[in-house]
């Protein structure tokens, strides 16, 4: 089994919990919730399985720079930054637009962390990745070893986190007696969902379970239309499992929805008084960029409660912050992320 370099930074495994109280909120649907949330590096959150092996790669490349793209409110070069600082590793980072009179609590991060911030001077968020290689090729010429980074680290190595999350849930499935589950997250670039269809179409552990599970996967989209990233999603699952053996013991479904509601980090009112009672009944902290986005859509399906639901909660404490911090609703939100 081929084992990708990566260095240990999470406090893995995350926690598995029963929610009825979230479920109440929703509908009356008892939930379980897979606690992402609770990382364990500097505010958590989802990208820290990312970076885990992102920066294993960069360094066994022998990098010493990291060139990241991301938003002003970008939760993954937030901590990207802070976990670079920590190996020793420079850091660049390219955001769309010009810098804001007033940053984000994630830019305000990556800044404190240390990260250089380049802004494109443009509103299109493609001119990120552009910017983003012709700085790192600068650097390459000026003798430095720079390591590219797209936004959200959705890249085949960055998957790699989340199909080894799959095994880790696997486990905690088994161990709560389900056999059958609906699993809910949030999907922005997508490299988090294609990791974890990897990890329940491939083979990723030495000692995979070989006892049957029934897995229902849906991605919430909340920033691009879903029919424009189903595509690179599956094809990034297939990549990050290639050479791999196929699992037999997964029968597993997945779909991408949309999400978008009132647009990528816009929200309307039913989004922040959903947010509000979900916080105020539950104590999870949610962000109205993704997992609000992603609880919409949960509440207004009304699964059906015969088959358990997972939630998979992602993180997003420094978009909850800026929220609380914002003005009087209804304002115009914040800036674009991935
Ligand atoms: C809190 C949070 N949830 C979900 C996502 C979406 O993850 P992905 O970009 O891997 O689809 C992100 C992306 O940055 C995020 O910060």
């Amino acid at each position: 089994m081929i084992t990708p370099p990566h260095v240990s930074l999470a406090a893995l495994p995350t926690p598995f919990q029963h929610r009825p109280d979230l479920g109440a909120v929703l509908g009356g649907k008892a939930i379980w919730v897979k606690r992402d949330d609770l990382t364990g590096y500097s505010w958590g959150g989802n990208k820290i399985r990312t970076i885990e092996y992102l920066i294993g790669d960069a360094e066994a490349q022998g990098c010493d720079t990291v060139v990241l793209c991301g938003g002003p409110t970008s939760n993954f070069t937030a901590l990207m930054a802070y976990a670079c600082a920590a190996r020793g590793l420079s850091v660049f980072q390219v955001s769309y637009g010009n810098e804001p009179e007033v940053k984000p609590v994630a830019l305000a991060a990556g800044e404190a962390a240390g990260a250089v911030l380049h802004f494109t001077g443009s509103s299109d968020r493609s001119t990120m990745e552009e910017v983003a290689a012709a700085l790192a090729d600068r650097l390459r010429a000026e003798g430095r070893h720079p390591y590219l980074v797209p936004r959200g680290g959705a890249t085949v190595v960055g998957a790699l986190g989340y199909a080894h999350a799959a095994s880790e849930v696997r486990c905690q499935l088994r161990q709560c007696g389900i056999h059958a589950v609906t699993i809910v997250m949030p999907v922005g670039s997508g490299g988090s969902i294609a990791g974890l269809l990897s990890g329940f179409l491939f083979a990723f552990e030495e000692d995979e379970e070989a006892l049957p599970l029934d897995v229902d996967l849906i991605g919430v989209s909340v920033s691009r239309p879903a029919d424009e990233l189903r595509a690179a999603i599956e094809a990034k699952a297939q990549a990050c499992g290639a050479g791999r053996a196929r699992l037999t013991s997964v029968d597993c479904r997945w779909r991408l929805v949309d999400g978008r509601g009132a647009g990528f980090n816009h929200y309307d009112a039913d989004d922040a008084a959903l947010v509000d009672a979900i916080m105020r009944r539950s104590g999870l902290l949610i962000d109205t960029t993704y997992n609000g986005k992603a609880l919409r859509w949960l509440r207004d399906q009304r699964l059906s409660a015969a088959r358990p639901i997972l939630y998979w909660h992602t993180g997003g404490a420094l978009a909850v912050a800026d929220w609380l911090a914002r003005p009087a609703f209804p304002s115009t939100p914040h800036l674009e992320t991935t």
